[in-house]
């Protein structure tokens, strides 16, 4: 109780508050530990740890930096550490293993965390304040220009939920969250791990000094803190559910602070993440992914921007290069690759015109978007769209730097038949198109089988040089880093 009422409200304005480290854990796409640490250290020059919990990265950084943290392009969920624990033994019986969560409520150094989550609210009011004012310009404007988009689907509108108010359900884990968006497998493949959330079910009275929510919702107890917790679980030995880990924690933190549990309109998220033998407490800094950030039109297989992102970087984009996604779907990965790498040309595009419709919609609501803003994006994107096969690409041969795509997996879209035929045509034409002898390709695909009997018939265009196992909606895929080799390859045809 003591330390809610050390978090309150002038931690805000509090310059020690900026001062203070703060350790944060990030969620990153499974596979990608490795590229989000080094943007880490690039951006915010801290070493990252990578965690034995895959998909997940802790860094320090004072709490200043804290903007810089949320502008991190390959972490999906934010959550600043309470405490961690490498090596917790659990007891043996479920009733004892409970209780000692319990327990470790009031063990827990709560201040600190509490006051750089109360600075990160701070912030996060000042961006939503000046989103909603862009909002308000933009459709004005909107209504002078009758411009409307053709085709919205049910997020379309979720599209400027950056803007929205704090949302019902929390953000799943980076995984489920990719499963919604790609959309390909319904079943995680790490069946013994539950890693399924669960939310403390819990009504509580209130009492505590602060609140954290920025509009005028429940005026009555304004300030009262709501929160819940969500427990996310790997491994076999456990003699508990998430579900109950949740419910039990959530009760003593409920008791211990006096805050009010609410599932939905809740203002803190207190996380309490437990893989195997690592128990990691949290509290959340995200109130949904950041990997939502370019796309307002989605597909039926649409890619985390975070995820596009570790792939582009992956490639090592140069200034001047020319970088194709030859099979863009929406836009995920030539959209991310226009607003990180503005100096690059990007080239996109695909055989189905309602993909390039959408890819098109999406650009244009970015831009939109960055209207009002002072970013390059403001000036518009280094990116065409165009509708073309991927057999047969109207681009000059040797012309291009890098090429980054997401390739049909054969399940949602195409077929594993269809593949054996696409795949070695597709590595024959970016093979042409790209330079010989420094030309680079990022393929993500989980037809592996196929992928690998393509690659071995063209390996006098492609050499193999990395291989990162990613986890895409659940399925376990694989990004390729290919070399383009010295050998020439004859123009079979030619739009020139
Ligand atoms: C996995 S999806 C790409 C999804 C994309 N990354 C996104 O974020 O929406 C594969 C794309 O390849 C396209 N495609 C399939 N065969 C093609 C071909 N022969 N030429 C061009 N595009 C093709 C499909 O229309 C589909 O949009």
């Amino acid at each position: 109780m003591a330390e809610a009422r050390e978090a309150g409200p002038e931690a805000a304005g509090d310059g020690a508050a900026e001062e203070r480290v703060a350790v944060i854990g990030a969620t990153v796409p499974t596979g990608f530990e490795v590229t989000a640490a080094a943007e880490v250290q690039e951006k915010l020059g801290s070493a990252s740890r990578i965690s034995r919990d895959r998909g997940k990265i802790y860094f320090e950084v004072p709490a200043r930096s804290l903007p810089e943290v949320h502008r991190l392009r390959s972490v999906d969920n934010l959550f600043v550490v309470v405490e961690e624990f490498k090596d917790y033994q659990f007891k043996e019986t479920k009733e004892d293993a409970l209780k000692d969560l319990e327990d470790l409520v009031k063990k827990l150094p709560w201040a600190d965390p509490l006051k750089i989550w109360e600075l990160n609210n701070s912030l996060k009011k000042k961006k939503t304040k000046r989103k909603k004012q862009n909002l308000q310009r933009t459709a004005s404007k909107e209504k002078l220009d009758d411009g409307g988009e053709e085709e919205k689907d049910h997020r379309a509108a979720g599209g400027q939920e950056d803007c929205a108010p704090n949302t019902a359900g929390a953000e799943p884990a980076a995984d489920q969250s990719a499963e919604e968006m790609q959309g390909e497998a319904s079943q995680n493949e790490e069946d013994d791990n539950e890693q399924s959330e669960a939310k403390n079910k819990l009504h509580a009275s209130s009492g505590a000094e602060t609140k954290a929510g920025d509009d005028n919702k429940d005026e009555g107890d304004a300030k009262v803190l709501k929160f819940r917790v969500t427990c996310n679980r790997a491994g076999d030995k456990h003699s508990f559910t998430s579900n109950e880990a949740a419910r039990d924690f959530g009760g003593a933190v409920q008791e211990h602070f006096q805050w009010k549990a609410d599932m939905t309109n809740f203002d803190v998220e207190v996380l309490l993440n437990i893989h195997n033998n690592e128990v990691v407490v949290g509290i959340a800094l995200t109130e949904e992914s950041l990997h939502r950030r370019n796309i307002t039109h989605f597909g039926p297989t649409t890619l985390r921007s975070t995820l596009a992102y570790g792939m582009l970087r992956l490639c090592d984009p140069q200034p001047t290069d020319i970088i194709v996604d030859p099979m863009c779907g929406t836009g995920a990965i030539p959209i991310e690759g226009a607003m990180e790498w503005p100096g690059c040309y990007h080239i996109a595009g695909d055989n189905n015109p309602q993909a390039v419709k959408r890819a098109a919609s999406n650009i244009c609501s970015l831009l939109k978007k960055n209207e009002n803003k002072e970013s390059s994006a403001s000036l518009g994107a280094p990116l065409d769209i165009i509708q073309w096969d991927i057999c047969n690409l109207p681009l000059r041969t040797g012309s291009v730097d890098v090429i980054v795509t997401d390739m049909p997996f054969g399940k949602r879209i195409g077929s594993k038949k269809k593949n054996w035929d696409l795949y070695p045509a597709c590595l024959m034409e970016m093979g042409r198109i790209c330079t010989p002898g420094t030309g680079r390709a990022v393929l993500l695909t989980q037809d592996k089988k196929c992928f690998a009997k393509a690659l071995s018939r063209l390996g006098h265009i492609w050499r193999k040089n990395h291989t990162v196992w990613v986890n895409v909606g659940g399925l376990h895929a694989a990004v390729y880093l290919l070399k383009r080799t010295w050998e020439r390859v004859e123009e079979k045809r030619s739009f020139w």
